[in-house]
């Protein structure tokens, strides 16, 4: 102990944003409660940020958006009549959905000004450490091991920061972060560029980043002179270009499924594959499926 990089302790979940994809469904529910199979989306980045080793969890919350700090607080109501009723496996679910005190962080981001802003919110809570961010719109099916642990081991042996991501096609370029990358030497790649949803004929490779980052924190003072890039917005993508080359910068191309959640068809595709990884629902799912089918 006491060698290598500094630890990652703390991870940022940008959490104020609308989620106008999803109305009439998000016009009261943050769509970070939009259920995959029987967790919201929040607990699912919660739980992978836990098995990384993350200990403090912040949200960027906005207006309306109370419900996702309630999901994770203790329910003694609810508790004691799963207790009474015996319902335990369902009372260790309820258990598992509940931050331990002392770990939730909450800060807010008044204006909807981008991805970069919104982690530059979380600043003086991060304070001078690396950090993690996790959005909520990208669900990672890894059985075997988190995505965000995945990155940590990069992270251990390069230091830097770590971004996750994944080949699409060259049409979907212009949804996404995408990579300039050195020579392919496996998944993980050395990170020369970024560029924030170029079209497909400025597209430097197919290589795109999901909501997954390990920071360092440098990347505040970037964010904070900085100006709105693609779309109008202050793009996290943009400062995280200026430290390559300053820091060490790696893309991990991660073992797992990713849904994009921010839309339906992702969302609707995230549903089905934890459904039928869920030993209690798969025999049933398929056989609704082949019915549909048919
Ligand atoms: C954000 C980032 C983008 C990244 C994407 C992953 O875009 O700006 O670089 O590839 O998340 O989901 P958004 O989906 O918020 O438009």
């Amino acid at each position: 102990m006491g060698q290598g990089f500094p630890p990652v302790r703390k991870a940022v979940f940008p959490v104020a944003g609308m989620g106008t994809r999803f109305l009439p469904a998000t016009k009261v529910m943050p769509k970070e409660m939009l259920p995959i199979n029987d967790r919201p989306l929040i607990q699912y980045v919660y739980e992978e940020a836990r098995e990384a080793g993350i200990e403090e969890f912040i949200f960027v919350t906005g207006r309306h958006k109370e419900m996702l700090e309630e999901h994770f607080d203790h329910q003694p109501e609810l508790e004691s009549v799963l207790q009474a009723r015996g319902k335990d496996s369902m009372l260790d679910k309820v258990r598992d959905s509940e931050m331990p005190a002392g770990r939730l962080f909450l800060t807010r981001q008044p204006k909807a000004l981008g991805l970069g802003h919104a982690v530059w919110c979380a600043a003086r809570l991060v304070g001078a450490e690396p950090f993690a961010v996790l959005l909520p719109d990208d669900i990672v099916h890894a059985p075997e091991q988190g995505c965000l642990a995945q990155m940590m081991e990069v992270y251990r042996a390069r230091g830097g920061n770590v971004v996750a991501a994944r080949d699409v096609p060259l049409e979907d370029t212009s949804k996404y972060g995408i990579v300039d990358h050195a020579a392919e030497d496996g998944p993980v790649v050395e990170v020369r560029g970024l560029v924030e949803k170029p079209a497909p004929a400025a597209a430097p490779s197919r290589l795109s980043v999901i909501g997954r980052y390990i920071l360092q924190p440098e990347v505040f003072a970037q964010l904070e002179a900085q100006e709105a890039g693609a779309g109008g917005e202050i793009q996290l993508t943009d400062a995280m270009a200026r430290l390559i080359g300053a820091q060490p910068f790696s893309a991990l191309r991660f073992a797992g499924r990713h849904f994009d959640c921010g839309g339906r068809l992702g969302f609707i595709a995230a549903n089905l594959a934890f459904g039928l990884a869920d030993p209690g629902l798969a025999p049933q799912l398929r056989g609704v499926l082949d019915g549909l089918s048919a």
